[in-house]
C-alpha cells in the first residue's frame, strides 16, 4: 500500500514527526481513495480477510428480521411513520437479508417501513445501492443520524463500532498517568512512539479507574479507547427520539475490563483470515479493529434517557429469538416452523452464530428502547 504509506508519512511529518494512532487508523481504513474500507467491498467472507455473523449466511438477518417485525408490530397501527435504519451496512448484505425476509413474510410491515442506510462514504453508498437494487423503492441513504426522519425507529448495527479509529493509551506507572501512543516513520517502517501529551479528543474519555486499581495496574497496560465511536454513539442516542437501538459487536460487558490478561490491549490486525503481528505494517492492506466497551455505551445511553432491554451474549440473544419462533410456529414454512424443519445449512449457521467457541460468546448485544425523547426545556 505504497500510496497510503506516503500519505501517512506526510501527515506524521506535518504533525511534527509523531501522528496520534487514531489518525493513522483513520487514514489506513478510511482514506477516501486508498483506505482499507474504500478500495473495494470484498473484505468480508471466505475470499476476504475475516468473517462476520452476516457472512455466515442469511439466517442471522432472518432471525433479526423476525424479532424486529415483532418489535415494530405495534407501530403498524400506532405510528404514522416506521423507520428502520442500519449503520455500517458495508456491502448491504445484512440489509438485503432483512428486507428479503420482511417482503416475503411480513408484507404489511415491509410496505410501511422506510429503510435508511446511515453511510457517510459516497463510494460505499454506491456499492450498497447496487446490492439493494431489488429494494430500491424502500431504501434511502443518509450520511448522518440527524438526517433520519422522525417516527417509530429501529436502528441497528453489526460490527460497526469495532471499526472506528481508536486511541491507544499506555499506563505509565512511574508517572502515575496515561500516555498516548503515536506512530512515527523510523528506520523504513512505522513504529510506536509516545506523544508528548494526550490529544484533546482523548482527554474526556480517559478511563476513570479507582485509585486502588491504578496502584496495581502493570506498567505498560494498554487501554484502547475510541473517542470517535463514543462521539458517534452520543449523537445516535441523543438524536433518535423514539424506538429501539440494537448494537451487535464484540467487546466487554460490565466488569470484563480491565483484567490482568488484557495488558496488551484489544487492537488487532487481520488479513487473509489470519491475525497479523504488526498493526502498523501494511496500512490499507489489513483490517484494524478493537473491542467495544459495552459498559460505557450503556451508561451513555441511559444518561440520554434510554432503557436497557438486554445486554449480554449474541448466543443468548439469538437463541431467545429462535425459541420464540419455534414456540409460535410463526416463521415462514419455507424457513422453519419447528427446529426439526431446519435444513442442514441453517443448523450449521445457527451453531456458528451461537456456539461459545465460534461467535456466540465473543459477540455481545445491547438492546435499548425509548418511548419518547423528553422535551428539552
Ligand atoms: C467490520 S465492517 C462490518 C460490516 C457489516 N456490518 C457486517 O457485519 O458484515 C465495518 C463497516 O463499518 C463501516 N463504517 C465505519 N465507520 C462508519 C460510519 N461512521 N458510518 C457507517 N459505516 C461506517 C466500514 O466502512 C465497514 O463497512
Amino acid at each position: 500500500m505504497h500510496e497510503i504509506s506516503e500519505i501517512i508519512r506526510g501527515a506524521a511529518s506535518q504533525a511534527g514527526g509523531v501522528l496520534p494512532f487514531a489518525r493513522f487508523m483513520e487514514l489506513a481504513l478510511y482514506h477516501p481513495e486508498f483506505g482499507y474500507y474504500e478500495r473495494h467491498d470484498r473484505q468480508i467472507g471466505r475470499s476476504g480477510d475475516f468473517f462476520t455473523s452476516v457472512s455466515v449466511g442469511p439466517l442471522f438477518g432472518q432471525l433479526l428480521a423476525f424479532r424486529l417485525a415483532q418489535t415494530l408490530q405495534p407501530a403498524l397501527t400506532g405510528s404514522p411513520r416506521i423507520i428502520l435504519a442500519e449503520a455500517g451496512a458495508h456491502d448491504g448484505q445484512l440489509a438485503g437479508d432483512i428486507l428479503d425476509w420482511l417482503q416475503e413474510n411480513r408484507p404489511a410491515l415491509y410496505e410501511r417501513v422506510e429503510f435508511h442506510l446511515l453511510e457517510p462514504s459516497p463510494r460505499r453508498q454506491t456499492w450498497q445501492q447496487a446490492k439493494l437494487h431489488r429494494h430500491s423503492t424502500k431504501t434511502v441513504w443518509v450520511n448522518h443520524v440527524s438526517a433520519l426522519p422522525l417516527g417509530e425507529t429501529l436502528l441497528y448495527s453489526n460490527e460497526l463500532l469495532d471499526a472506528f479509529p481508536i486511541s491507544r493509551l499506555r499506563w505509565h506507572s512511574d508517572a502515575h498517568a496515561w500516555q498516548e501512543w503515536g506512530v512515527a516513520w523510523l528506520g523504513n517502517r512505522f513504529q510506536w512512539q509516545p506523544l508528548a501529551a494526550l490529544s484533546v479528543e482523548v482527554i474526556p474519555w480517559v478511563p476513570d479507574l479507582p485509585e486502588e486499581l491504578l496502584a496495581v495496574l502493570p506498567d505498560g497496560f494498554c487501554a484502547d479507547i475510541s473517542p470517535a465511536a463514543l462521539r458517534w454513539w452520543q449523537e445516535v442516542v441523543g438524536t433518535v427520539a423514539q424506538g429501539h437501538i440494537w448494537l451487535i459487536d464484540y467487546g466487554y460487558l460490565p466488569g470484563e475490563w480491565p483484567q490482568p490478561g488484557q495488558v496488551g490491549g484489544s487492537l488487532r490486525a487481520y488479513a487473509d483470515h489470519r491475525l497479523c503481528p504488526d498493526p502498523l505494517a501494511n496500512p490499507g492492506g489489513q483490517d484494524l479493529t478493537a473491542h467495544v466497551d459495552f459498559d460505557r455505551l450503556q451508561v451513555l445511553a441511559r444518561s440520554a434517557g434510554w432503557q436497557s432491554e438486554y445486554l449480554g451474549t449474541q448466543s443468548a440473544f439469538l437463541s431467545a429469538i429462535a425459541a420464540d419462533w419455534w414456540r409460535t410456529g410463526d416463521g415462514t414454512a419455507a424457513i422453519f416452523q419447528e427446529s426439526s424443519n431446519w435444513t442442514a445449512p441453517m443448523v450449521r449457521q445457527f451453531q456458528t452464530l451461537v456456539h461459545p467457541a465460534h461467535l456466540g460468546r465473543a459477540f455481545k448485544v445491547l438492546s435499548l428502547s425509548r418511548t419518547q425523547k423528553a422535551a428539552v426545556t
